[in-house]
């Protein structure tokens, strides 16, 4: 199948190209960042904000599917909101449209935990009120009603699932839930790490590869089990003090220590502590396999492969 990936060269897109590569994909990454040198695809240089750029790529290659995962992140995307709606949703309307007009018949999205805002229940099902408080979340709920819209209108199969934070052995992308994979990170890199937000701060979380798992399984399922285009999955959701207590235990003489940040730590208080994803579950066999623990085991050695500590 012919695979392209938008935003390629981030922390979700290197990963993506792997699994799909491994699969037998013909795969194009795109991205406006230069190609990875770990992966041997087809790069294109592509700004997802040029509607001409966007329409060419895709008149060129007329991907089957595409996974769009080209955007700013939340805490970069506070410090330039116009580029930020520029890119997450001037961004993903140019996708939509280009995959309407030359035959794509798959768009998978990412979107995101941020997309919701107070008030909040404590397990936070995928229909209620959408009061995100950052540019990005806003631009993501624009993504999801897009998409939706995309499906209803045009019948194009748009499918997204919303991300926890997600953790891996590459630096996150300037997102809130940064604090976590910087925990272990640091800890590992320079024996120490100061988080930006309170003990007590919980949000989703979710290890790379049960992520990817969820991307690739909802890409796979039969249209008809759906009865969504936009679904949660969840993971963990441990505080951010006992996600120090499992670097501290897992990396010993590590000083994990808080200093919370007033405009970090309010995004951090407006997302869900915990997500139901009760309906991936039923209808396309959503099942994390990760826990805290387990992450750690899998994460911490490839983290020390990338890092000989100083
Ligand atoms: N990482 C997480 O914790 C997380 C959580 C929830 C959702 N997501 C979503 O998953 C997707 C991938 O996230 P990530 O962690 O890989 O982010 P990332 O910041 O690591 O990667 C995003 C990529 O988009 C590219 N990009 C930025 N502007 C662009 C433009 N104008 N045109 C084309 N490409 C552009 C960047 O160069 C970067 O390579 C995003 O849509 C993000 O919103 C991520």
């Amino acid at each position: 199948m012919k695979v392209l990936v938008t935003g390629a060269g981030g922390q979700v897109g290197l990963d993506l190209l792997r699994i799909l590569q491994a699969r037998g994909d013909e795969v194009h990454a795109s991205d406006v960042t230069p190609p990875s040198r770990e992966h041997d695809v087809p790069w294109h240089r592509l700004d997802v904000t040029s509607e001409p750029e966007v329409s060419a790529l895709f008149a060129a290659l007329r991907p089957e599917l595409v996974f769009h995962l080209a955007a700013i992140l939340s805490a970069r995307g506070e410090a330039d909101p116009m580029r930020t709606y520029a890119v997450n949703q001037g961004g993903t309307v140019n996708v939509l449209e280009a995959a309407r007009q030359h035959g794509t018949r798959q768009v998978l999205f990412t979107s995101t935990i941020a997309a919701f805002g107070p008030p909040l229940p404590p397990l936070v099902p995928d229909d209620i009120a959408l009061h995100p408080t950052t540019m990005y979340g806003v631009t993501k709920v624009a993504g999801e009603l897009l998409g939706d819209y995309y499906f209803r209108r045009y019948g194009l199969d748009f499918r997204a699932v919303r991300f926890p934070g997600l953790l891996s052995a590459v630096l996150p992308g300037g997102g809130t839930s940064d604090y976590a994979p910087l925990m272990y990170y640091e800890a590992l890199r320079v024996g120490h790490y100061e988080a930006f937000c309170r003990p007590d701060a919980t949000i989703p979380l979710m290890y790379m590869p049960d992520g990817l798992r969820a991307l690739v399984e909802l890409s796979q399922a039969p249209r008809e089990r759906l009865t969504r285009c936009v679904y949660n999955v969840a993971a963990f959701s441990p505080t951010a003090q006992q996600i120090a207590d499992e670097v501290t235990r897992a990396v010993p003489g590590a000083d994990i220590s808080f200093n919370p940040d007033p405009a970090r730590q309010a995004i951090l208080d407006s997302w869900p502590r915990a997500l139901d994803d009760s309906l991936a579950r039923r209808d396309w066999g959503w099942r994390p396999e990760y826990d805290l623990p387990r992450m750690t085991a899998d994460l911490l050695p490839k983290l020390r492969a990338l890092l000989p500590r100083a």
